[in-house]
């Protein structure tokens, strides 16, 4: 770590990947692996798909530095929304982390900042950890928007915290155009873009925001995450692809 630092999150989104039985696997295999030491302090957080958050938190039930999380919620107590999931129902199943604003749900699926607010809100005011990702498409990184981009999902998502939940919130910063694709952001990008997101989380959160983890995503690798981990304001990685492989997905943790 560091000095000073804050402890680092390495955390797995499986995104729409893996059936029970596979994802039960994935788990099981990095769960031998991962004692305390090998998990080198770090805090690792795992999001699979909603079936298998059961499965995993089986897995991991205990474990003192893993754990699991939703890949998405409805910002409800309960009520009448046809093929929606509550936070309660996902932590009767051992999720205790959620993530919000991910550029796949704002891209694909249409999440607007206002939803992401009051989903990052709701999941604070749960008792939820939350990890806010937020990040600048290749077209607007182009037309020199990557501050104003970072400020404004930054600011609307920051906006109406609960009292108390600081604590619990880390935040992604997610290139669009590094997602999927193998391009990662070289270390100037990626200390560019930490440093804004430092910037932006003082200005609005004040002296507090400096122990606000922010994590770096966008085809992170076993071959890069050392370099990336090792960048001012990068307190951790979220990684897709490559932490579907149980082998791939340790090498990045004790990176
Ligand atoms: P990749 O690591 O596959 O680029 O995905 C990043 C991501 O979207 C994690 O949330």
């Amino acid at each position: 770590m560091k000095e000073g630092g804050l402890r680092k999150i390495v955390a797995a989104n499986w995104k729409m990947y893996k059936t029970r039985g596979e994802a039960e696997k994935t788990a099981s295999e990095l769960r031998v692996s991962m004692t305390e030491e090998t998990a080198g302090g770090r805090r690792v957080v795992i999001f699979p798909s909603f079936t298998n958050i059961a499965a995993v938190a089986g897995v991991f039930a205990g474990h003192p530095s893993v754990s699991v999380g939703a890949q998405n919620f409805y910002p409800a107590v309960e009520g009448a929304f046809t093929g929606e999931t509550s936070l309660n129902m996902l932590r009767d199943l051992g999720a205790t982390w959620a993530l919000t604003g991910h550029s796949e749900r704002r891209h694909i699926l249409g999440e607007t900042d206002e939803l992401v607010a009051r989903k990052t809100a709701f999941a604070l005011q749960e008792g939820f950890s939350v990890m806010l990702c937020i990040g600048e498409t290749l077209a607007q990184r182009e037309a020199g928007e990557l501050d104003k981009v970072l400020s404004r999902q930054t600011e609307s998502a920051l906006a109406a915290l609960p009292p108390d939940s600081l604590g619990r919130l880390a935040i992604a910063y997610e290139p669009v155009w590094a997602i999927g694709t193998g391009k990662v952001a070289g270390p100037t990008e990626a200390l560019e873009a930490h440093a804004a997101v430092r910037a932006l989380v003082l200005k609005l959160l004040g002296d507090a925001g400096r122990s606000v983890p922010i994590l770096y995503g966008g085809s992170v690798k076993p071959d890069n995450a050392a370099t990336l981990l090792e960048l001012d304001n990068v307190d951790g990685l979220l990684v897709g692809g490559a932490s579907l492989n149980s082998q791939s997905f340790l090498q990045i943790v004790n990176a």
